[in-house]
C-alpha cells in the first residue's frame, strides 16, 4: 500500500498538502492525516473524492498518543511515498512574557514531535524514491526577538532538514525545507494571542495554495529548500550577506 501522511491537516497549509496530493499523485492508494481537530479531518476526508483518506487523530505531542499512527504503520506495513510535516504553531511575545507552556510546548511541537514523526516514518518509507517535507519558515533565516522560541524551533527544522537530505540521499530520499513568509492561515489566531503582529508582516501574507503549490514542485525537483515569494527570497539573501547581530536589531 502506497501512502502519503500528512500532519497538522486539519487546517491552513497541511490540509491544502493534503488537497493538492490527491489530486497530483494518483497512484496513492492512501492519505493518512493527523492533527487534534477530528471533525475536521472527518470533514476533509469527505471532501477529497479521489484517494482513502484515513484519519489519525491525536495531539502529537503526547507519546501515548501517537502510538496510534505507530501501530497503524504496524499493522498495515505501508510504503511511505510522502511525510509532510505541517504541524506547528508560533506566539509573538518577548520570552520572558510567554507562559513555560508557550514557550517550551512550540519546541515540543514544532521539533520534537516533528523529529519523532520522522524517526517513526522512516523505516517505512518507499526504497525508490520518497519525499520529506519539513514546514520550517523564513523565521529559520536569523533569530528574531519578540519571536525567540519560534524561530529557534524553525532554525531547527531548516538545519534537520539539509543534514538529512544529505544522510538519506543514498536511499533516494529527498528531504525540503518549506521556508515561507506569513501565510494566510489560522496561524495567526494562536501567533497573536498576547500581541499582535506587525502591519508588514499582515500585507505580505501568501496564499497557501501558492505556498504548497511550489513546496511539492521544488521537493518534486529535490531541491532541499524551498522559499515562496521574491520577497522573502531576498530576505533569504539579506540573511547570508549581513551578520545577523546587525539585522536582529531592527527586526525587535
Ligand atoms: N501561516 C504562516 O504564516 C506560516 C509561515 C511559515 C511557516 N508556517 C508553518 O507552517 C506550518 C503550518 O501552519 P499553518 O499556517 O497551516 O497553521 P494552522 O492553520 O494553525 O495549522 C496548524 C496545524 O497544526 C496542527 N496542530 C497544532 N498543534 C498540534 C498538536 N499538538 N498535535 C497535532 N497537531 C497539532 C493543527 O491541528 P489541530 O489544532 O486540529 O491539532 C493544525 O492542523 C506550521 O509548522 C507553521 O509553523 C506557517
Amino acid at each position: 500500500m502506497k501512502i502519503a501522511v500528512v500532519t497538522g491537516a486539519s487546517s491552513g497549509i497541511g490540509k491544502e498538502f493534503v488537497k493538492q496530493i490527491a489530486k497530483r499523485y494518483r497512484t496513492l492508494d492512501e492519505i493518512w492525516v493527523l492533527a487534534r481537530r477530528k471533525e475536521r479531518l472527518i470533514e476533509l476526508a469527505e471532501e477529497i473524492k479521489s484517494v482513502k483518506i484515513r484519519c489519525i487523530c491525536c495531539d502529537l505531542t503526547d507519546k501515548r498518543k501517537l502510538l496510534k499512527y505507530k501501530n497503524a504503520l504496524k499493522k498495515y506495513n505501508p510504503s511511505i511515498r510522502m511525510l509532510v510535516n505541517a504541524a506547528g504553531y508560533g506566539i509573538i511575545g518577548k520570552f520572558a512574557e510567554l507562559k513555560e507552556k508557550d514557550n517550551v510546548g512550540m519546541v515540543e511541537l514544532n521539533c520534537s514531535a516533528l523529529t519523532r514523526m520522522i524517526d517513526l516514518s522512516l523505516p517505512y518509507m518507499a526504497k525508490k524514491k520518497a519525499n520529506i517535507i519539513n514546514l520550517a519558515s523564513s523565521a529559520a533565516f536569523l533569530p528574531q526577538p519578540s519571536f525567540a522560541v519560534y524561530a529557534a524551533s524553525k532554525s531547527y527544522v531548516l538545519s534537520l532538514s539539509m543534514a538529512l537530505n544529505e544522510e538519506l540521499k543514498k536511499r533516494h530520499i529527498t528531504v525540503t525545507a518549506v521556508c515561507p513568509g506569513p501565510v494566510d492561515t489560522e496561524f495567526f489566531d494562536i501567533a497573536e494571542i498576547y500581541n499582535s503582529v506587525k502591519l508588514y508582516k499582515r500585507l505580505l501574507r501568501a496564499k497557501p495554495k501558492a505556498v504548497v503549490s511550489l513546496a511539492l514542485k521544488d521537493a518534486y525537483h529535490k531541491k532541499t529548500v524551498s522559499v515562496y515569494g521574491l520577497t522573502m527570497k531576498g530576505f533569504r539573501l539579506l540573511t547570508k550577506l549581513i551578520p545577523h547581530s546587525f539585522i536582529v536589531k531592527f527586526i525587535k
